[in-house]
């Protein structure tokens, strides 16, 4: 097992860039499957993290040759394309369900089974399905498996019973080769659908719409191939500036689209955090750290549950009593029980915590219960008195591309060791 040793104290100082986003890679990587032309792919701007390499992985057993250097992707199609997933490699992440959308649009079947992915409550897929049975999907479910076929996906109208980022994605690339015209009603706004999009249309599609709650999707007879640059990781950006607000440091973030972050950074000033934006650079000081009244988590622009454990972990040193209501996931408050071994001061209630700032966070031995959780629990190890040791990593490799390196280029000091689980005083 790999685990982080964290000697907290250092305040982060310092510059980095920011490298493109998981949650647009992914569907980006699933929706190459649309391409007919026998040219290749190429993306740019590809963070080295685990879940990429699943993305590969799946990829490569529907038949093609994908290629990562320096952080690009070569993604080329072999001579025929499979309409199989490996039960292997749906459990790995979530985004596996992605293939479903474009493996219908491009040869009319799939079969796959129920993916895996962050343990954060329930995440069902009956939105998805929906969707693709209005475009003239059939779907059956026998013995474990999920196996869908159309002989022709017809456009039509949509209405979303929520605004689901991956529904939305999934639908998005199952039309776009529909005979017809489709509108998705209540679509996610999502930067990574807006990023989607343009991938889309630069591969031949024709959407309109994305970043409002209307897609309007005019089906094409083909796609083909395109070089493509992924947008900034929004949530990676946001988790270093809270990294070095916990530490009272001062660090600028480079390459990112700061609008993307405003709803992170009006509750980052809310907290006594001075912000400092420029056109593709975000930058924090040293600031008086605060409780904010409430922190609800919201699809975009609200507040990200994804940065949700990160904040958590900010407003845990802030002065005062800070409310977090959780509303997008069931069970997103794992990191709690582990904040508490380290002195935090959390109460939860269903969907709310409420937070006491503490004076001093101690260091101890905690886990990484899934991907954000865990890189909450480093910025909260960087804070802590003592030491820090934090298990199963892996969760946080599959969206943090090395974030050991990127902290220690700041400042911090951490370091990866794989061992057995043991008490921080064998370190
Ligand atoms: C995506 C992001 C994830 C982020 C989440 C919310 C990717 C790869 N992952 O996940 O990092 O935390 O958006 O911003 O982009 N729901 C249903 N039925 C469905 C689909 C979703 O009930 O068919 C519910 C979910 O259980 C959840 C809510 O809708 O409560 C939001 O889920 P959704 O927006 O679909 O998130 P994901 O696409 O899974």
């Amino acid at each position: 097992m790999e685990r982080f040793i964290i000697e907290g104290g250092s305040k982060l100082h310092g510059s980095l860039n920011i490298k493109g986003a998981k949650n647009s890679m992914l569907p980006i990587m699933a929706a190459t499957v649309l391409n007919s032309s026998s040219d290749s792919v190429e993306l740019y701007n590809i963070p080295n993290i685990y879940d990429m390499h699943v993305m590969k992985k799946i990829l490569q057993s529907l038949g093609y040759t994908v290629e990562f250097q320096n952080n690009s992707l070569l993604i080329s199609p072999g001579k025929a394309l499979n309409y199989s997933i490996p039960d292997e490699l749906m459990r790995e992440m979530r985004s596996s369900i992605f293939l479903m959308g474009p493996l219908l649009a491009r040869i009319g079947r799939v079969k796959l089974t129920y993916p895996g992915g962050c343990s954060i409550g329930p995440r069902p897929i009956d939105l998805h399905f929906k969707g693709l049975e209005a475009l003239g999907a059939s779907i059956r479910e026998e013995n474990g498996y999920i196996e869908a076929s159309a002989s022709e996906l017809t456009g039509t109208e949509i209405h979303l019973d929520y605004p689901s980022v991956g529904a939305t994605e999934n639908l998005m690339m199952a039309s776009v080769l529909a005979k017809g015209k489709t509108v998705i009603h209540n679509a996610a706004k999502e930067p990574e659908i807006v990023d989607l999009q343009n991938f889309l249309n630069a591969i031949g599609c024709q959407i309109k719409g994305a970043g409002t709650e209307k897609l309007r999707i005019d089906g094409v007879k083909s796609a083909s191939a395109c070089s493509y640059r992924i947008i900034p990781d929004r949530i990676v950006a946001g988790t270093y500036l809270m990294a070095a607000a916990i530490t009272r440091g001062d660090i600028t973030l480079k390459e990112i689209i700061p609008s993307h972050l405003d709803a992170v950074v009006a509750k980052l000033k809310e907290a006594g955090v001075e912000v400092e934006a420029t056109e593709d650079s975000l930058s924090v000081h040293n600031g008086q750290l605060k409780a904010v009244e409430t922190l609800r988590t919201l699809p975009y622009p609200g507040f990200p549950t994804d940065l949700q454990a990160p904040m958590m972990a900010l407003l845990t040193k802030a002065r005062g009593d800070s409310l977090i209501v959780e509303s997008i996931f069931e069970a997103r408050f794992k990191h709690v029980e582990e904040f508490v071994k380290m002195n935090a001061q959390v109460t939860v209630r269903e969907r709310n915590a409420l937070i006491t700032g503490v004076d001093r966070l101690v260091g101890a031995e905690v886990d990484a219960t899934d991907l954000r959780a865990g890189a909450s629990l480093v910025l909260a190890g960087l804070a802590a008195e003592g030491t820090t040791v934090i298990n199963n990593v892996w969760h946080i490799d599959r969206g943090y591309e090395a974030m050991e390196k990127e902290l220690n280029q700041l400042g911090a000091r951490i370091s990866r060791v794989n061992g057995p689980a043991g008490s921080v005083e064998n370190f």
